[in-house]
């Protein structure tokens, strides 16, 4: 694979997470709440490098210097509508982050993204935008979705998903080099579909018990 871009995320507690939530006899119920803890723990590694200033504060006991987040500028991008269960997540994290929205669904013949909905906040160019769907497949819907937050001026952008197919990697990181990947897991392949396998079925319906 030609990225070095890519972040996968072995934290046991993330791993174990991930494994009760590929099996197909886990409830809706269980599977938002895992998804809910696991995108907790994305939003950590993330996250690690946001930029920190030193304001003076009192503590109970004196004065003293200490690190808090540089401006309100992190905005997280959720891709609908399995987005939004990774952004659910990421909001308890960062609760003061923007979001945006956009709507982009797979034509099932071509497996080609449309797009039905876009919704961010204003200056982009000057936010960190964390955009998230939780499979990365064909790459397509990722590509596209990070090509339109590129028109509307993003210039740093990271992509968060929970799993990631080999050949949606691929695409994605000849479309978009500059911006990096995180994942909880590099699945084997993609199938005749655009399903990942092993992976763990439809994550939209999984999450909403939809299908
Ligand atoms: N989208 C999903 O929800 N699951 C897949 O396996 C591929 C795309």
């Amino acid at each position: 694979m030609s990225t070095n871009m890519l972040t996968i995320v072995k934290h046991p507690l993330v791993q174990h997470k991930l494994t009760l939530m590929r099996q197909v006899d886990t409830a809706t119920v269980k599977f938002r709440q895992l998804l809910r803890e696991v995108s907790f723990l994305l939003a950590y590694e993330v996250t690690r490098d946001l930029e920190l200033q030193t304001v003076e504060i009192e503590t109970p006991l004196e004065s003293m210097r200490s690190e808090i987040l540089e401006g309100k500028n992190l905005c997280l991008v959720s891709i609908l509508r399995a987005g939004n269960g990774l952004l659910d997540g990421m909001l308890d994290l960062v609760p003061t982050a923007l979001v945006g929205h956009i709507g982009l669904y797979r034509d099932p013949t071509t497996l080609e993204p449309v797009e039905y909905y876009l919704k961010v906040p204003n200056r982009l160019d000057d936010r960190i935008l964390i955009v998230v769907d939780p499979m990365i497949a064909t790459g397509n819907s990722a590509v596209a979705a990070v090509s339109r937050l590129k028109e509307h001026g993003a210039t740093r952008l990271k992509f968060v998903c929970l799993l990631a197919a080999p050949e949606g990697i691929e695409v994605f990181s000849a479309a978009h080099p500059d911006v990096p990947i995180y994942t909880a897991a590099l699945d084997r392949q993609l199938n005749e579909h655009g399903y990942i396998l092993p992976g763990l079925g439809d994550a939209g319906d999984r999450m909403y018990g939809t299908n």
